[in-house]
């Protein structure tokens, strides 16, 4: 999605600030990127493709003030072309405007603006923002002044950073899409920035101040303010961020898919840390006071929304009705809310689909917890209460770390909501299970088995119970950073149909954990695969025999039955990875998509 970078009091330093914030957010997913400058006059540089294209064009010639604004995009109302990169300017060029979400009511402001003489250059939606600030000033507002008239004409949603010629502040506001501020004042200067998403300063400085919706922020170089869009003053805690610039950072890895996966064991460490207790296995879910709940409903989408079908799996197996709901089929045929307790699991905790969906719980009057990594995220805020998964930022568009910290969020939920005397081997296998995770790491073997299956047509995932949700992101990861066919499949729906796909083309992930009545039955299913040709991997604690049946085996230690799914993923994300990576694929930037889709 879309990125905002800004800052305020770097002097000639200010483009080099402004790159470097988009270089770092490029990890969102965008097609554009461009800055803006003001300096009694507003310099405007944007290019469609990469941001390097971007650095050239700025290199030839540099634009320069101590005021300035970027912006990388994520084509949605036209193709990404120079013209329809962020920032857009107004008529005389003395207003620069970069937002992120979507205006609903472009078209009639366009047209209305068009009549009363403006012209436009893209096909945008957000072109409008510049021309309504200037019509405002033609009307003899102030710069402040103008700019909140503007905002507050727009219907939709978004997140707005204005800069104009004849101020030295950055003027921006927030609806449904987040921004956040960047405060550098101690010592004897004074640095403020403005982003999307923290990492985009976070080298600078880890005070930051979330906006809300409806909020307006002034930066200048001399100080801050954070007022609703009506002018009332708003007095915003200054927090801090907890993780460090080089988490941010590839760390020698090819590329962030890698270096996330293999930072699962300390992702799940600090999942766990005082929750599980080590010495005698209790759960502690912190002041959350909820305590058996009647009944609860997940919201989600992606891969968190296999994540939801996991916790769904976990609380009915502890006793207490549960739904999984993709959260942008929420609203609709959704059963009515009485008092239980819904939960949006979310990484970045601003998936629009998630968020609307929470907001639709509450206004139907249920409780709304976030499973969620980023603190201060808008699910973080809205709901009632928050619960942070940990796991430290995510750079690569493909979830990894993080899925595995929300399963094992998810468990730790379970446990705590619903204790029983039963929980003593999950909690024994919990505390084993970034241990159990790195021995995965050191011995899979699951590059080889990737480089068997590079020039296979499509590759089917099968899993029964807690394996099942394994399937779907297994082959959510490989479709998504691969670009071949993937489905995963509940290993008994096989012969309701997809058995129809199956050929010597198609290798067959089967995820068999356990030796109970579930794991024969799924190996009665790599039976019939077996049977048309097609090549079987199974993963695998060794417990059953379904290795006599497979060619390949990834193997996982043995473990709890929940646990074996986040150990089974280890394996199906490497698998994914280095089939990716043998493809040349671009892993940590997968074409169409993004990090965070903030619209719905
Ligand atoms: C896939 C992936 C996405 C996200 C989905 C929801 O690898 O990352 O499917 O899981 O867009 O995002 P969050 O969890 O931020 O709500």
């Amino acid at each position: 999605m879309c990125g905002i970078i800004g800052c305020v009091g770097h002097g000639t330093e200010t483009t080099d600030v402004l790159l470097d914030g988009l270089s770092t957010l490029d990890y969102r997913g965008y097609d554009s990127a461009g800055v803006a400058l003001s300096n009694g006059t507003v310099d405007v540089v944007k290019r469609s493709g990469a941001i390097e294209d971007l650095v050239s064009a700025v290199e030839a010639s540099p634009p320069t003030g101590p005021v300035g604004i970027g912006h990388t995009r994520w084509s949605t109302h036209g193709p990404p072309t120079d013209e329809n990169a962020h920032p857009h300017v107004d008529c005389p060029g003395e207003v620069a405007v970069v937002h992120n979400g979507i205006i609903e009511n472009y078209e009639a402001l366009r047209e209305r603006l068009r009549a009363a003489g403006h012209t436009f250059e893209s096909d945008t939606d957000t072109e409008v923002i510049p021309h309504l600030i200037e019509s405002e000033r033609d009307d003899g507002a102030d710069p402040e002044t103008a700019v909140r008239r503007a905002v507050e004409r727009l219907e939709g949603s978004f997140a707005v950073a204005a800069v104009l010629a004849d101020s030295d502040a950055i003027f921006a506001a927030r609806r449904d899409s987040p921004l956040v501020l960047g405060i550098d004042d101690g010592g004897d200067r004074r640095r403020y920035y403005l982003a999307s998403d923290v990492p985009a300063f976070r080298e600078y400085t880890d005070r930051v101040v979330y906006l809300d919706d409806g909020e307006f922020a002034r930066l200048t170089p001399e100080d801050w303010t954070v007022t609703t869009l009506a002018g009332d003053r708003v007095e915003k805690p200054v927090d801090t961020v907890e993780w460090d610039p080089e988490e941010t950072g590839k760390a020698g890895y090819d590329h962030f898919m890698a270096k996330e996966i293999n930072e699962q064991p300390r992702a799940l460490r600090q999942c766990l840390s005082e929750r599980v207790d080590e010495l005698d296995g209790e759960v502690s879910i912190g002041d959350l006071a909820y305590l058996n709940p009647r009944g609860v409903q997940l919201v989600a989408a992606g891969t968190s929304y296999h994540a939801a079908l996991y916790g769904a799996q976990l609380f009915r197996a502890a006793g207490v009705p549960a739904t999984a709901y993709l959260a942008h089929e929420y609203a609709t045929g959704t059963p009515p809310i009485g008092d239980e307790l819904v939960i949006g699991v979310t990484q970045s905790g601003e998936t629009a689909d998630t968020l609307s969906a929470l907001r639709e719980a509450s206004a139907r009057g249920a409780r709304t917890l976030a499973v969620t990594n980023v603190v201060g995220s808008t699910a973080a805020r809205e709901c009632d209460d928050a619960f942070y998964i940990k796991a430290g930022p995510e750079i690569g568009v493909a979830a990894t770390k993080t899925f595995a910290s929300q399963l094992a969020a998810l468990n730790t939920l379970t446990i705590g909501m619903v204790p029983s005397k039963d929980d003593r081997e999950a909690i024994a296998a919990l505390r084993d299970l970034p241990a159990d995770v790195q021995q995965v790491l050191d011995e899979s073997n699951a590059a080889a088995v990737a480089e068997q299956y590079l020039d296979s047509e499509a590759y089917f995932f099968i899993g029964r119970g807690l394996q099942y949700p394994v399937a779907l992101e297994g082959a959510l990861k490989m479709k998504e950073i691969t670009y071949k066919h993937a489905e995963g499949f509940a290993a008994g729906e096989l012969k309701h149909g997809p058995l129809a796909l199956v050929t010597s083309e198609t290798p067959v992930f089967a995820i068999v954990t356990g030796d109970g009545e579930r794991a024969q039955k799924t190996i009665g299913n790599v039976k019939e695969v077996e049977a048309r040709d097609a090549p079987v991997v199974a993963v695998t604690d060794g417990a059953s025999d379904v290795s006599r049946y497979a060619d390949h085996v990834l193997s996982i230690p043995e473990s709890s039955p929940q646990t074996a799914a986040v150990l089974a993923n280890v394996q199906l994300q490497l698998a994914a990875y280095h089939t990716a990576a043998k493809l040349g694929r671009p892993i940590d930037k997968p074409r169409n998509l993004a990090k965070s889709v903030t619209v719905e």
